[in-house]
Protein backbone atom coordinates (compact mmCIF):
# COMPACT_ATOMS: atom_id res chain seq x y z
CA UNK A 1 0.00 0.00 0.00
CA UNK A 2 0.93 3.80 -1.17
CA UNK A 3 0.60 6.35 1.66
CA UNK A 4 -0.75 9.85 0.46
CA UNK A 5 -0.13 12.70 2.63
CA UNK A 6 -1.99 15.83 2.25
CA UNK A 7 0.14 18.62 4.33
CA UNK A 8 -0.98 21.84 5.14
CA UNK A 9 2.19 24.31 5.02
CA UNK A 10 0.06 27.06 6.27
CA UNK A 11 -0.75 30.88 4.42
CA UNK A 12 2.86 31.66 3.44
CA UNK A 13 5.28 32.33 6.99
CA UNK A 14 7.67 29.05 7.45
CA UNK A 15 6.74 29.54 11.04
CA UNK A 16 3.51 28.54 10.49
CA UNK A 17 3.80 24.78 9.92
CA UNK A 18 2.93 22.78 12.36
CA UNK A 19 4.83 20.51 14.35
CA UNK A 20 2.10 17.80 13.07
CA UNK A 21 3.06 18.72 9.26
CA UNK A 22 6.62 18.90 10.22
CA UNK A 23 6.51 15.18 11.34
CA UNK A 24 4.54 14.57 8.35
CA UNK A 25 6.70 16.66 6.03
CA UNK A 26 9.84 13.90 7.52
CA UNK A 27 7.80 10.74 6.28
CA UNK A 28 7.72 11.52 3.14
CA UNK A 29 9.76 9.60 0.33
CA UNK A 30 8.65 11.52 -2.52
CA UNK A 31 6.65 14.83 -3.00
CA UNK A 32 4.49 15.69 -5.95
CA UNK A 33 4.02 18.99 -7.19
CA UNK A 34 1.09 19.62 -9.46
CA UNK A 35 2.69 22.38 -11.75
CA UNK A 36 0.21 25.37 -12.33
CA UNK A 37 2.30 27.16 -14.64
CA UNK A 38 0.98 30.27 -12.86
CA UNK A 39 2.86 29.19 -9.49
CA UNK A 40 5.48 32.37 -8.96
CA UNK A 41 9.16 31.67 -8.30
CA UNK A 42 8.35 33.21 -5.18
CA UNK A 43 5.56 30.74 -3.64
CA UNK A 44 8.23 27.89 -5.01
CA UNK A 45 11.27 29.53 -3.04
CA UNK A 46 8.98 29.10 -0.10
CA UNK A 47 7.91 25.87 -0.63
CA UNK A 48 11.63 25.12 -0.99
CA UNK A 49 12.85 27.31 2.10
CA UNK A 50 10.08 24.52 4.15
CA UNK A 51 11.05 21.44 3.28
CA UNK A 52 15.00 22.93 4.09
CA UNK A 53 14.30 23.72 7.50
CA UNK A 54 11.72 21.28 8.63
CA UNK A 55 13.23 17.96 6.92
CA UNK A 56 16.20 16.63 8.63
CA UNK A 57 18.36 14.93 5.91
CA UNK A 58 18.13 14.85 2.10
CA UNK A 59 16.20 11.21 1.56
CA UNK A 60 13.38 12.29 -0.13
CA UNK A 61 12.53 13.47 -4.33
CA UNK A 62 10.61 15.84 -5.84
CA UNK A 63 8.36 14.72 -8.78
CA UNK A 64 6.59 17.21 -11.40
CA UNK A 65 3.31 16.47 -12.35
CA UNK A 66 2.45 18.89 -15.71
CA UNK A 67 -0.69 20.24 -15.08
CA UNK A 68 -3.68 19.76 -17.22
CA UNK A 69 -5.29 22.79 -18.80
CA UNK A 70 -8.19 23.81 -17.84
CA UNK A 71 -11.60 24.91 -19.86
CA UNK A 72 -12.89 27.86 -18.21
CA UNK A 73 -15.03 29.03 -21.43
CA UNK A 74 -17.77 26.52 -21.66
CA UNK A 75 -20.80 27.55 -19.61
CA UNK A 76 -20.91 24.30 -17.56
CA UNK A 77 -18.47 25.72 -14.77
CA UNK A 78 -18.71 22.94 -12.63
CA UNK A 79 -18.59 19.97 -15.42
CA UNK A 80 -15.52 21.60 -16.61
CA UNK A 81 -14.39 21.43 -13.01
CA UNK A 82 -14.80 18.18 -12.42
CA UNK A 83 -13.49 16.64 -16.17
CA UNK A 84 -10.38 18.65 -15.52
CA UNK A 85 -10.14 16.80 -12.02
CA UNK A 86 -10.77 13.65 -13.45
CA UNK A 87 -7.74 13.90 -15.74
CA UNK A 88 -5.63 15.37 -13.60
CA UNK A 89 -6.31 12.31 -11.11
CA UNK A 90 -5.86 10.36 -14.06
CA UNK A 91 -2.28 11.96 -14.81
CA UNK A 92 -1.26 11.83 -11.05
CA UNK A 93 -2.65 8.36 -10.68
CA UNK A 94 -0.11 7.31 -13.90
CA UNK A 95 2.80 8.96 -11.83
CA UNK A 96 2.40 7.99 -8.67
CA UNK A 97 2.43 4.56 -9.98
CA UNK A 98 5.81 4.50 -11.91
CA UNK A 99 7.53 7.43 -8.97
CA UNK A 100 6.81 5.55 -5.37
CA UNK A 101 7.39 2.01 -4.77
CA UNK A 102 4.42 0.10 -2.82
CA UNK A 103 5.29 0.51 0.95
CA UNK A 104 6.14 4.17 -0.08
CA UNK A 105 4.65 7.64 1.67
CA UNK A 106 3.82 10.09 -1.46
CA UNK A 107 2.90 14.09 -0.10
CA UNK A 108 1.24 17.05 -1.52
CA UNK A 109 1.96 20.56 0.09
CA UNK A 110 -0.83 22.76 0.11
CA UNK A 111 -0.61 26.25 0.89
CA UNK A 112 -2.99 27.02 3.75
CA UNK A 113 -5.43 24.70 4.94
CA UNK A 114 -6.22 21.71 2.33
CA UNK A 115 -10.04 22.07 3.26
CA UNK A 116 -10.47 25.67 2.41
CA UNK A 117 -10.87 25.79 -1.80
CA UNK A 118 -8.02 23.71 -2.35
CA UNK A 119 -8.56 20.16 -5.03
CA UNK A 120 -5.75 18.51 -3.78
CA UNK A 121 -7.92 16.39 -1.89
CA UNK A 122 -10.60 15.45 -4.06
CA UNK A 123 -7.85 14.84 -6.87
CA UNK A 124 -6.28 12.27 -4.31
CA UNK A 125 -9.52 10.85 -3.19
CA UNK A 126 -9.88 10.42 -6.72
CA UNK A 127 -6.39 8.88 -7.55
CA UNK A 128 -7.06 6.21 -4.27
CA UNK A 129 -10.67 5.34 -5.98
CA UNK A 130 -8.91 4.21 -9.11
CA UNK A 131 -8.29 0.30 -9.33
CA UNK A 132 -4.47 -1.06 -9.85
CA UNK A 133 -3.28 1.37 -7.34
CA UNK A 134 -2.95 0.51 -4.20
CA UNK A 135 -3.02 3.62 -1.68
CA UNK A 136 -4.74 5.44 1.25
CA UNK A 137 -4.46 8.82 2.02
CA UNK A 138 -4.28 11.30 5.44
CA UNK A 139 -4.87 14.94 5.71
CA UNK A 140 -2.60 17.08 7.71
CA UNK A 141 -4.39 20.54 8.34
CA UNK A 142 -2.80 24.04 8.19
CA UNK A 143 -3.36 27.64 9.07
CA UNK A 144 -5.47 29.13 6.66
CA UNK A 145 -5.30 32.57 5.26
CA UNK A 146 -8.59 33.21 6.20
CA UNK A 147 -7.11 32.65 9.72
CA UNK A 148 -4.03 34.66 9.27
CA UNK A 149 -6.51 37.44 7.93
CA UNK A 150 -8.45 37.28 11.58
CA UNK A 151 -5.10 37.01 13.44
CA UNK A 152 -3.43 39.98 11.45
CA UNK A 153 -6.39 42.37 12.09
CA UNK A 154 -7.10 41.20 15.45
CA UNK A 155 -10.66 40.20 14.63
CA UNK A 156 -13.71 37.41 15.61
CA UNK A 157 -14.41 36.31 12.00
CA UNK A 158 -18.38 36.26 12.62
CA UNK A 159 -20.58 38.58 14.85
CA UNK A 160 -21.40 37.40 18.55
CA UNK A 161 -23.44 34.20 17.43
CA UNK A 162 -23.48 35.02 13.76
CA UNK A 163 -22.60 32.32 10.98
CA UNK A 164 -19.20 32.70 8.46
CA UNK A 165 -19.60 32.26 4.75
CA UNK A 166 -16.91 31.72 2.89
CA UNK A 167 -17.03 32.24 -0.28
CA UNK A 168 -14.98 33.30 -3.66
CA UNK A 169 -15.73 36.76 -5.70
CA UNK A 170 -17.59 35.41 -8.07
CA UNK A 171 -20.12 33.79 -5.61
CA UNK A 172 -20.20 37.46 -3.24
CA UNK A 173 -23.87 38.52 -4.89
CA UNK A 174 -25.09 35.47 -4.13
CA UNK A 175 -24.03 35.48 -0.68
CA UNK A 176 -25.25 39.13 0.34
CA UNK A 177 -28.89 37.87 -1.51
CA UNK A 178 -29.26 35.28 0.93
CA UNK A 179 -28.61 37.75 3.58
CA UNK A 180 -24.96 36.74 5.07
CA UNK A 181 -23.51 39.14 7.88
CA UNK A 182 -19.56 38.06 7.77
CA UNK A 183 -18.45 36.98 4.12
CA UNK A 184 -14.72 36.10 3.92
CA UNK A 185 -14.14 36.31 0.03
CA UNK A 186 -11.57 34.48 -1.34
CA UNK A 187 -10.39 34.07 -5.33
CA UNK A 188 -11.84 37.35 -6.12
CA UNK A 189 -9.39 38.29 -9.26
CA UNK A 190 -11.11 41.92 -9.38
CA UNK A 191 -12.44 43.06 -6.16
CA UNK A 192 -15.93 41.77 -6.44
CA UNK A 193 -17.08 43.99 -3.11
CA UNK A 194 -17.04 47.33 -5.23
CA UNK A 195 -20.61 46.20 -6.68
CA UNK A 196 -22.05 46.67 -3.10
CA UNK A 197 -21.06 50.08 -3.33
CA UNK A 198 -24.65 52.64 -2.99
CA UNK A 199 -26.83 49.79 -1.57
CA UNK A 200 -28.49 50.28 1.43
CA UNK A 201 -26.99 48.18 3.31
CA UNK A 202 -23.72 49.62 5.25
CA UNK A 203 -20.23 47.34 5.31
CA UNK A 204 -16.78 46.86 6.83
CA UNK A 205 -13.96 45.45 4.93
CA UNK A 206 -10.74 43.69 6.36
CA UNK A 207 -8.45 43.07 3.73
CA UNK A 208 -5.48 41.45 3.75
CA UNK A 209 -2.44 40.38 0.83
CA UNK A 210 0.31 38.27 0.71
CA UNK A 211 -0.91 37.31 3.89
CA UNK A 212 1.68 36.01 6.90
CA UNK A 213 4.79 36.83 4.32
CA UNK A 214 7.10 39.81 4.94
CA UNK A 215 5.36 41.82 2.25
CA UNK A 216 1.68 41.57 4.23
CA UNK A 217 -0.47 44.16 3.60
CA UNK A 218 -3.67 45.09 5.71
CA UNK A 219 -6.75 47.97 5.25
CA UNK A 220 -9.59 47.90 6.77
CA UNK A 221 -12.47 50.94 7.79
CA UNK A 222 -15.86 51.34 6.34
CA UNK A 223 -16.02 49.87 2.57
CA UNK A 224 -16.99 53.35 1.22
CA UNK A 225 -14.28 55.11 2.87
CA UNK A 226 -12.01 52.71 1.90
CA UNK A 227 -12.36 50.96 -1.34
CA UNK A 228 -10.23 53.60 -3.06
CA UNK A 229 -7.28 52.69 -1.41
CA UNK A 230 -7.38 49.24 -1.67
CA UNK A 231 -7.85 49.53 -5.48
CA UNK A 232 -4.86 51.63 -5.34
CA UNK A 233 -2.54 49.65 -3.08
CA UNK A 234 -3.80 46.37 -4.60
CA UNK A 235 -2.53 47.83 -8.29
CA UNK A 236 0.18 48.93 -7.10
CA UNK A 237 1.46 45.86 -5.34
CA UNK A 238 0.93 43.30 -8.14
CA UNK A 239 2.44 45.80 -10.52
CA UNK A 240 5.75 45.77 -8.26
CA UNK A 241 5.17 41.75 -7.25
CA UNK A 242 4.00 40.77 -10.60
CA UNK A 243 0.81 38.70 -8.32
CA UNK A 244 -1.69 39.49 -5.77
CA UNK A 245 -2.94 37.17 -3.04
CA UNK A 246 -5.64 38.37 -1.18
CA UNK A 247 -8.71 37.77 1.13
CA UNK A 248 -11.10 40.01 2.72
CA UNK A 249 -13.84 39.86 5.55
CA UNK A 250 -16.95 41.68 4.51
CA UNK A 251 -18.76 42.24 7.66
CA UNK A 252 -22.44 44.32 7.93
CA UNK A 253 -22.10 47.59 9.95
CA UNK A 254 -25.19 46.90 12.52
CA UNK A 255 -23.57 43.08 12.70
CA UNK A 256 -22.55 42.71 16.64
CA UNK A 257 -18.44 42.46 16.69
CA UNK A 258 -17.25 39.77 18.69
C1 LIG B 1 -6.78 28.30 -4.19
S1 LIG B 1 -7.20 29.27 -2.80
C2 LIG B 1 -6.25 28.47 -1.56
C3 LIG B 1 -6.67 28.78 -0.14
C4 LIG B 1 -5.82 28.05 0.88
N1 LIG B 1 -6.08 26.62 0.87
C5 LIG B 1 -6.02 28.60 2.29
O1 LIG B 1 -6.39 27.82 3.19
O2 LIG B 1 -5.71 29.78 2.51
C6 LIG B 1 -6.32 30.72 -3.16
C7 LIG B 1 -6.94 31.96 -2.53
O3 LIG B 1 -6.66 31.94 -1.15
C8 LIG B 1 -6.38 33.24 -0.70
N2 LIG B 1 -5.00 33.25 -0.17
C9 LIG B 1 -4.19 32.18 -0.06
N3 LIG B 1 -3.03 32.51 0.51
C10 LIG B 1 -3.11 33.84 0.77
C11 LIG B 1 -2.23 34.78 1.37
N4 LIG B 1 -1.03 34.43 1.80
N5 LIG B 1 -2.67 36.05 1.49
C12 LIG B 1 -3.88 36.44 1.06
N6 LIG B 1 -4.75 35.60 0.49
C13 LIG B 1 -4.37 34.32 0.34
C14 LIG B 1 -6.59 34.18 -1.88
O4 LIG B 1 -7.93 34.65 -1.82
C15 LIG B 1 -6.39 33.26 -3.05
O5 LIG B 1 -7.12 33.71 -4.17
Amino acid sequence: VRTLLIIGIGAGDPGQVTAQAAAALNQVDVFFVIDKGQVTRELVDLRTEICDRYIAGSGYRIVEIPDVQRDRTGPEYRRAVSDWHAERAARCAETIAGELADGGTGGFLVWGDPAIYDSTIRIVENICGRSGLDCDYRVIPGISSVQQLAAAHRIVLNGIGEPIVITTGRRLQQSIADGAQNIVVMLDADLACRSLLGSAIGWQIFWGAYLGTADETLVAGPLADVIDEIGRVRSALRERKGWIMDTYLLRRINSQPG
